[in-house]
């Protein structure tokens, strides 16, 4: 099932009893989750939710998830944005004994610091773009003289997709670096096709989802500032099987053991002439690749969440 999970080879037999599933975030991404789910005949809460998963279940206007639960009882949590998940919310629900689909508040570091994400990758090994970290203004300036053009400058820490600049010239990298700075991770740009590649893990094993991409940036034609993704779609062309498998063994795998991963890991990638490397660590669903991801899926999402 592993490489075939969101086809129909996999599960849609399985006969689970329904159960109550509480989703926690109130975008897009939770409502494709919560349909999913709900096709499953589960139960939904969502909190803070939205008039999609209202539409499917339950709502509660809060984002105390904790009290939340208590009110919903739910037999499994699943958590959809990174800011509760960086903020903890996993460690909370464990520390009471309720069952919760995510990382723990160190492992979300993975998306949450780009700094803690590449120096991880470093030390893992884990094939990745050159960098130099930098905590200020002056050693950001200097640290570009090492990098040719274009170059990727990265804020350190969350930024919903606003954090990376792309500078063509000399005068753009440095406006970058004040735009952005103090704390930053400056890079070298990698070409090729981009793909975001997800797995659910467990701490040690995985199950991948079908590789998936999203639309950049925000105009038609791939022009204008780059954004967190104003569409997505999944095929089954996207990766050859060799790919999928270099993905796994070079990336997935060697993180998910590294940190003892448990939740949705999320691999953005470029598939580059020297193989895949990895641009970033998201802890989640991606957001908009959810919605394709969720529509393909035929069924056991629920048994590979419990
Ligand atoms: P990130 O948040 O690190 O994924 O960066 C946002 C977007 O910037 C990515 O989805 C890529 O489109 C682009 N990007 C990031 N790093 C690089 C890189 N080293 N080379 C080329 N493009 C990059
Ligand atoms: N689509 C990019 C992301 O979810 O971060």
């Amino acid at each position: 099932c592993l490489s075939d999970w969101s086809s129909d080879v996999c599960s849609s037999d399985l006969n689970l009893t329904s159960m109550k599933i509480f989703v926690i975030g109130s975008g897009g991404r939770e409502h494709a989750i919560a349909w999913r789910l709900a096709q499953e005949g589960h139960r939904i809460c969502g909190a803070p939710g939205n008039p999609g998963i209202g539409s499917l279940g339950e709502t509660l206007a809060t984002s105390d998830y904790l009290a939340a639960a208590e009110r919903f009882q739910p037999d499994l949590t699943v958590v959809g944005p990174e800011v509760p998940l960086a903020a903890g919310v996993v460690d909370q629900f464990r520390a009471v004994g309720r069952p919760i689909v995510g990382p723990v508040k160190e492992a979300a570091q993975l998306e949450a610091s780009k700094i803690y994400s590449k120096d991880f990758m470093q030390r893992v090994g884990i094939p990745t773009a050159r960098y130099a970290r930098v905590t200020t203004f002056d050693d950001g300036l200097a640290a570009l003289k090492n990098f040719p053009l274009p170059v990727v400058v990265k804020a350190d820490g969350l930024a919903a997709g606003k954090g990376v600049i792309i500078a063509q010239t000399e005068a753009e990298a440095q406006d970058a670096v004040r735009s952005l700075g103090p704390t930053l991770v400056i890079e070298e740009f990698l070409i090729g096709e981009e793909v975001s590649f997800i797995a659910l893990a467990d701490g040690k094993s995985v199950l991948p989802l079908e590789a998936s991409q999203d639309h950049k940036t925000v105009f038609d034609d791939d022009q204008g500032p780059n954004t967190g993704g104003m569409g997505a779609y999944t095929d089954g062309r996207i990766l050859t099987s060799a790919q999928t498998q270099q993905v796994l063994d070079t990336i997935i795998q060697p993180a998910v053991r590294a940190a003892s991963f448990t939740g949705f890991l999320y691999a953005g990638l470029m598939m580059t002439a020297d193989g895949p490397k990895t641009l970033e660590f998201n802890v989640r669903l991606g957001d908009p690749e959810t919605q394709p991801l969720m529509h393909r899926m035929r069924g056991g999402f629920a048994d590979a969440l419990m």
